[in-house]
Order: C-alpha cells, then sequence, then structure tokens
C-alpha cells in the first residue's frame, strides 16, 4: 500500500468515528494597470550570491499576466511575488528580501522550504520498527522545521531551464545522519507559476532508509502588498472541523478536537483579527482539512477588501499549520527598512500534522526505500 492511500485509510479511521459522534514593496510596473499588461512568459536568472563556497541565485518567473515571483535555490525560498492590487498596482505579497544577506540573518524561515520534517517532533525523538532516532533540538527542547541546518538554509541543485516557460525544478540531497535523520533523501520542488496566478509547488522525493517526511513551504503573506499594514483585517475561510491541539511547547496532544463554538472555526469566513485575543499567543495551530482523498483540493481562502486580493490554497496535503507572525516582533527589517512587526504576514503550510511518527493516530509520515513521495500544494490570487 502506498503512503498515501495508507494515510486515506488512517484519516478516515481516525475521522469517522468522530464524525459519527465532529519586498520589499516593489515599484516594478507602478503605473501600469493589471489590464494593460502583456509579458513574456518565461523565467529569467541573476547572480544572487555565495552561500557554502557555492554560487546562489535568483530565478525570476513571469507569466503572460504579468505576475512575477523570485525563487533563490537558498533554501529554495519564494523572496517576492508581485502582483496586482483591485486598481491595479503592483506589490509584492509575500515577505522577503531583495538581498541574500536578508536571509544569512536567518529570518523565521521567510518563503523557504522546511523539511525534512516541517513543524515540531517531541523532544526530537521518534521511532523508525525498532530503532530510535534522535534529532537536533533547535525549539524549547523539542525539533522544529528540519533542525538546525534544515533544508531552508541548504543551496539546493537547479536544472537547466527552459526559459521561455515559469518554471525551476530545485533538488537536495539530505544525507543519511543528516539533523540525526536516517537515509539518503533525494527531494524536488518544482515551482510553476501558471497563466492564472497560481504558484503551483510539486514534491518528490525517495530514500534509501526508511525515514519520516514532511516538507512545506512557509510564505508569509500579507494581501495588502504592504507589510507595515497588519493581516489582522483578512478573513479566512478554512475548510476544516476539527484541529490538533498543542500544548505549551506546541507540540499535540494526540486530540482533533472539533472546532465548533471555537476561535478555531473558520468554516464561514472571519477576520483573523476577530477572535484571536482567545487564543494564547495567537493562531499557530494545525487544521485538519476536510477531505475525503487526498486529490488536489481547496481547503483554504483568504481575501483582504482593501487590496481586492483573495488568495486560494490547493492542496493535497491532510493539514494546514494557520500560523499569524505571532514571533515577529520587529527585529527583523525588510529591504526597505520597514521592521516586520507581529501580525505583519500569516502562513498556511501545508503539512502532515506535527509530531506524527510519535502519533500513530495521526497520518503516516513514513516513507520506505522503494516508495514514490508525491504532494502538490498551490496558491492563486486574484483579484475582486
Ligand atoms: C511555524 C511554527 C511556528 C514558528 C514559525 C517560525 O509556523 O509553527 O511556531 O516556529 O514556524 O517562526
Amino acid at each position: 500500500m502506498s503512503m498515501r492511500h495508507l494515510y486515506s485509510c488512517i484519516l478516515t479511521a481516525i475521522v469517522a468515528p468522530l464524525i459519527l459522534t465532529a519586498c520589499k514593496n516593489s515599484d516594478e510596473n507602478k503605473s501600469q494597470t493589471a489590464s494593460d499588461m502583456t509579458a513574456k512568459s518565461g523565467i529569467t536568472r541573476t547572480e544572487f550570491g555565495t552561500v557554502d563556497g557555492k554560487t546562489v541565485y535568483l530565478y525570476s518567473l513571469t507569466n503572460a499576466k504579468g505576475d512575477l515571483v523570485k525563487i533563490t535555490n537558498y533554501g529554495a525560498t519564494v523572496t517576492s511575488w508581485v502582483s496586482p492590487d483591485k486598481n491595479g498596482k503592483r506589490t509584492s505579497i509575500v515577505l522577503g528580501f531583495d538581498s541574500l544577506a536578508g536571509y544569512l540573518a536567518k529570518p523565521p524561515y521567510f518563503g523557504a522550504i522546511v523539511g525534512r520534517y516541517g513543524n515540531r517532533i517531541a523532544k526530537g525523538k521518534f521511532k523508525i520498527g525498532a530503532d530510535t532516532y534522535t534529532l537536533a533540538l533547535n525549539n524549547n527542547g523539542n525539533h522544529l522545521h528540519g533542525g538546525i541546518k534544515g533544508f531552508d538554509k541548504q543551496v539546493w541543485e537547479v536544472a537547466p531551464e527552459n526559459d521561455s516557460i515559469p518554471v525551476v525544478t530545485l533538488s537536495y540531497l539530505s544525507k543519511d545522519g543528516e539533523e540525526g535523520y536516517p537515509g539518503n533523501l533525494k527531494v524536488t520542488v518544482t515551482y510553476t507559476l501558471t497563466g492564472d496566478d497560481g504558484l503551483k509547488i510539486e514534491y518528490n522525493a525517495e530514500t534509501d532508509k526508511p525515514t519520516v517526511l514532511n516538507v512545506t513551504n512557509h510564505s508569509y503573506f500579507n494581501l495588502t502588498g504592504d507589510h507595515s499594514n497588519t493581516i489582522l483585517d483578512h478573513k479566512v475561510m478554512i475548510k476544516s472541523d476539527y484541529y490538533t491541539p498543542v500544548d505549551s511547547g506546541l507540540i499535540p496532544t494526540g486530540e482533533l478536537k472539533a472546532v465548533k463554538g471555537t476561535p478555531f472555526d473558520f468554516n464561514t469566513p472571519e477576520k483573523i483579527g476577530a477572535r484571536i485575543a482567545q487564543v494564547p499567543g495567537g493562531y499557530d495551530h494545525n487544521f485538519v482539512l476536510n477531505r475525503a482523498d487526498s486529490s488536489l483540493q481547496m481547503g483554504v481562502t483568504v481575501t483582504d477588501t482593501a487590496s481586492g486580493r483573495k488568495l486560494e490554497v490547493f492542496t493535497t496535503e491532510p493539514g494546514v499549520q494557520f500560523y499569524t507572525g505571532n514571533f515577529l516582533d520587529g527585529s527583523i527589517k525588510g529591504s526597505n527598512g520597514v521592521p516586520f512587526n507581529k501580525n505583519t504576514g500569516f502562513c498556511l503550510e501545508t503539512q502532515h500534522f506535527p509530531d506524527s511518527p510519535n502519533q500513530p493516530k495521526f497520518p503516516t509520515t513514513l516513507l520506505k526505500p522503494g516508495e514514490k513521495f508525491h504532494s502538490i500544494t498551490m496558491y492563486r490570487v486574484s483579484v475582486q
């Protein structure tokens, strides 16, 4: 049985009983409106700097409508996503920097691919069969986002591109023992900027020893296109009847808790700020997406009335970490000198559930030799 089939069965098994009883603000193209814009679709590459003795590049993906997404192979990171607002003004809807130095200063995973295990593993320990593995501890005695030097801090390989198509494929070989994980894991991430302003992210991976894997993208969005604004007025809809409550270290208790009647119920669109004060620290929780199978489905929408922008999130993953930038404290500044303050971005990290390797009732994150890991997430932006 493939991991995905196994996941469907396990998810059905745990949810069914419950149901029975639950940039810099870019001024690029500023004078042009969305409708008069016809750009040349494709990809260009410029040098971005040097890390670990390797040259790092910045890839600019443009579609015919003029959306522009920039991605660096340092951390396979999305640095900028310039799209028009309802007045045609083009600014970036993700938090990022226009130079490599911003990323080397270790911002909290801005736009990066996180792994080998995105999110937390309690005490950095888990078992596969009779073998216990101990991972690097980097978050209050727990393991977070792949450890001290996770995928977000690695230089990824990039295969030669067809410069007339806005697609870039990045790959990384995570060696046996890296950050404590077993097995040589080859992971590839393909970013495609679609004609209808979707950023499709496709993940593939294979291992030579049983291991655990939970890769995601950690983009912080601010649909106003100006990170001097908070995201508290954005309206969020999450198709989710359950979330995974956490302890004080943000480790799941193992329970799937009904969102009904709680500040976690986003089945009807709600402003982020409406009930955030009732959630100690702010939202930083994994939502169990309502779904019958692991096909690509829309799970989340976010709208911002002021800019008219709408973000839709489609994924094959069973969950999404909704994080409201609670740990941003103004100590990091954007390339325009404006600090990234608390709640100036939100993340929708599509994923398997946190600490799954220690939670037998959660969908499995085990990947075995011979299996092909495959996962897709697409963020799509439009104006209303
Ligand atoms: C994730 C985690 C948060 C925090 C951020 C990075 O979203 O769930 O607790 O660690 O990454 O700051």
